[in-house]
């Protein structure tokens, strides 16, 4: 009897825990919107260190589609290195937390790639692999922004 109660108590703990860890660390702090994307609600603050760093990305597309255009290598390894993971703004716990796992491994994939680009031009110099890089990093950028929104949590 007690044996079975045990493992009630451990089954309901597993299942409270496997709650937990699902709206916390893979679903994040979401709520469906009336456009088919899902929102994330964040303080005023957050949203702005977020959307600072979407116009960078947006900066580094448009000025390694410029060094394509004017073949040059140095140019592109730079640009998009400032894309890349080490150019990753400083982003507090507090919003790293409400943001869904799938979120996450979208923005960290698109700043490896950036810096996979960045490698690879430097030691390749190669264009054309350059804009197909893009092209999957702007893969990213693009099924991102249709799967999330951000709108800002009431304070
Ligand atoms: C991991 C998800 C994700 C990725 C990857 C991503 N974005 Fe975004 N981006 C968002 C979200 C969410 C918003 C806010 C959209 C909204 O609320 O309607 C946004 C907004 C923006 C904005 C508007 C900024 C503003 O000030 O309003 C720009 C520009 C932008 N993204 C560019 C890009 C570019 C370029 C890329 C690819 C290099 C990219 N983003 C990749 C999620 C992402």
């Amino acid at each position: 009897m007690q044996r079975l109660t045990c493992c009630i108590v451990a089954l309901l703990l597993l299942v409270v825990s496997g709650g937990l860890v699902y709206k916390f660390i893979l679903q994040g702090d979401v709520t469906p919107a009336s456009d088919e994307r899902l929102v994330i609600l964040m303080p005023e603050a957050e949203r702005h260190l977020v959307l600072a760093e979407m116009r960078s990305f947006l900066a580094s597309v448009r000025s390694v589609t410029t060094a394509v255009a004017m073949d040059d290598a140095d140019a592109l390894a730079k640009a998009a290195q400032l894309a890349g993971m080490s150019a990753g703004r400083e982003m507090p716990g507090s919003l790293v937390g409400r943001l869904p796992m799938e979120f996450k491994r979208l923005g960290f994939d698109t700043h490896r790639r950036f810096d996979q680009m960045a490698l690879d031009a430097k030691q390749m110099g190669d264009m054309p692999l350059s804009l197909q890089q893009l092209t999957r990093v702007l893969d990213n950028c693009v099924s991102c922004h249709a799967t999330y929104r951000i709108d800002r949590m009431v304070e």
